[in-house]
């Protein structure tokens, strides 16, 4: 610690951060209330995207506080394999009724990463336990992100995750094109009308490589990591009914679209496409702590119930599935998202956004805006020879005006908490409007 009360910061690698800018020019938050960051110099900050998507319910909720710290008082730890506690069975089945009908499974991991993992390999294993074996091969989209693990950078479509990593990855890929495309799509407002048809590709690619070689595809319904990247109109609907057709398994990742983001439980919910897997992680404790999970569909489950009843099913787990601490953290989470109605907030907040939200479109640097549910993306026009810099500059001028912003590459994202006012969403977008007449 220095004077000023600033740690030594050389010791901890930052993830996915530029680690020398950081430490230069370092933001430290110590403090979390409601919508609002207090930075280490005492300002403060609207949170604009929710953590990183995982705080829906604000900061300091007291609720979570006093289940995590009861259950760490009551049990802190015990293994769930071949023993269990009973919050991890209580939390499974609450998340199974939050779910679509039907996926009522819940397999914990830790992270989005881990949850990925985990249900790539459930799609492959209820594969061989049908005589399917050579249902291998991933389908996932470009520019997708399914977090860092082996299956995640494989399924995932971000080339610099892929680039240095891809020796790692598995050969048994492809991948769907995305669907922005700007000269289609530009300013629109929810799910765009255009591009459905690129779902066909899909067709094409079982053509290629032949239905039986093809154990699922992974999509998120809304790519959120690359940029609010929004469904059209009839493209979930299209790649469920190939899935159907072809026996493969549909997984929407909704780390992200999880617990509420687009106004309703889930994206497969609010977009009416029910896949045969859900991922989720991030906001289903709030982000108090680590948790992650796959729920999935009754039917996939019970192919791996076979064989003599003694016998493991899945040879997949980790020591901190369903973690006594993380479970009672997601109780509690969900507790308030019911009690507080929480999801209906983040429906009513939906609209107010995309109005004040679109109405940069004529602000400087602004080249297309999208939107859905409690979430939206500015993109702004790259400085030559400088990609990321525009961004990164509204970033650091978004502190100046008190907002925490989220860039990557140039483009801006907002997901503010459900417990955000109308008004706070208003000067949210009002003071983003100065900050871009503000950089160069
Ligand atoms: C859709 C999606 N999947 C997976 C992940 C990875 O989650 P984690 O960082 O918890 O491993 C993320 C993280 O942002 C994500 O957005």
């Amino acid at each position: 610690m220095n004077t000023t009360g600033t740690p030594d910061l050389s010791a901890f690698w930052m993830p996915f951060t530029a680690n020398r800018h950081f430490k230069h020019h370092p933001h430290l938050i110590v403090r979390g209330e409601g919508a609002y960051y207090t930075l280490q110099d005492g300002r403060r900050v609207f949170d604009c995207l929710s953590g990183l998507w995982c705080t829906p319910l604000g900061h300091g909720r007291a609720e979570i506080a006093s289940a995590v710290s009861a259950q760490l008082a009551e049990l802190d730890f015990a293994p769930t394999f071949q023993v269990g506690h009973p919050k991890a069975f209580e939390l499974a089945g609450r998340i199974a009724r939050w779910a679509p009908p039907g996926l009522n499974r819940v397999f914990f991991a830790n992270s989005g990463s881990e949850a990925v993992d985990s249900a790539l390999k459930i799609a492959l294993a209820y594969h061989q336990a049908r005589g399917e074996a050579r249902r291998v091969r991933i389908i996932g989209r470009e520019r997708a992100y399914h977090g860092v693990g082996i299956g995640g950078i494989s399924a995932g479509g971000i080339a610099v995750n892929r680039r240095t990593f891809g020796a790692l990855a598995s050969p048994f890929v492809d991948h769907l094109p995305h669907t922005h495309d700007p000269a289609q799509m530009r300013f629109s407002r929810g799910q765009p009308a255009w591009g459905a048809h690129l779902a066909d590709v899909l067709e094409r690619l079982v053509a290629l490589h032949d239905a039986s070689t093809i154990a699922a595809v992974i999509v998120e319904p809304m790519q959120g990591s690359t940029g609010v990247i929004v469904p059209p109109v009839g493209y979930l609907e299209r790649l469920r009914e190939i899935c159907t057709r072809h026996g493969i398994v549909l997984i929407f990742d909704e780390v992200i679209t999880g617990f509420g983001r687009l106004g309703a439980n889930f994206a497969a919910q609010q977009l009416n496409v029910t896949p045969d897997m859900i991922v989720f992680a991030k906001a289903v404790t709030n982000g108090c702590v680590p948790l992650g999970g796959v729920i999935v569909e009754q039917r996939l489950h019970d192919a791996l119930m076979q064989g003599p009843e003694q016998m493991i099913e899945l040879f997949h787990g980790y020591t901190y599935s369903g973690h006594p601490v993380a479970c009672a953290a997601g109780l509690a989470t969900l507790d308030v998202m019911e009690r507080e109605g929480l999801i209906g907030r983040a429906r009513d907040l939906a609209p107010v956004l995309e109005q004040e939200v679109h109405a940069l479109r004529d602000e400087p640097h602004v080249a297309d805006i999208r939107n859905i549910g409690l979430a939206a993306a500015i993109d702004l026009t790259p400085r030559q020879g400088a990609p990321g810099a525009r961004a990164r500059a509204a970033f650091e001028q978004g502190i100046e005006a008190g907002l925490l912003l989220r860039f990557t590459g140039d483009t801006l994202a907002v997901a503010p908490p459900f417990v955000s006012t109308e008004d706070e969403v208003r000067q949210m977008i009002e003071r983003l409007r100065g900050v871009l007449r503000r950089i160069e």
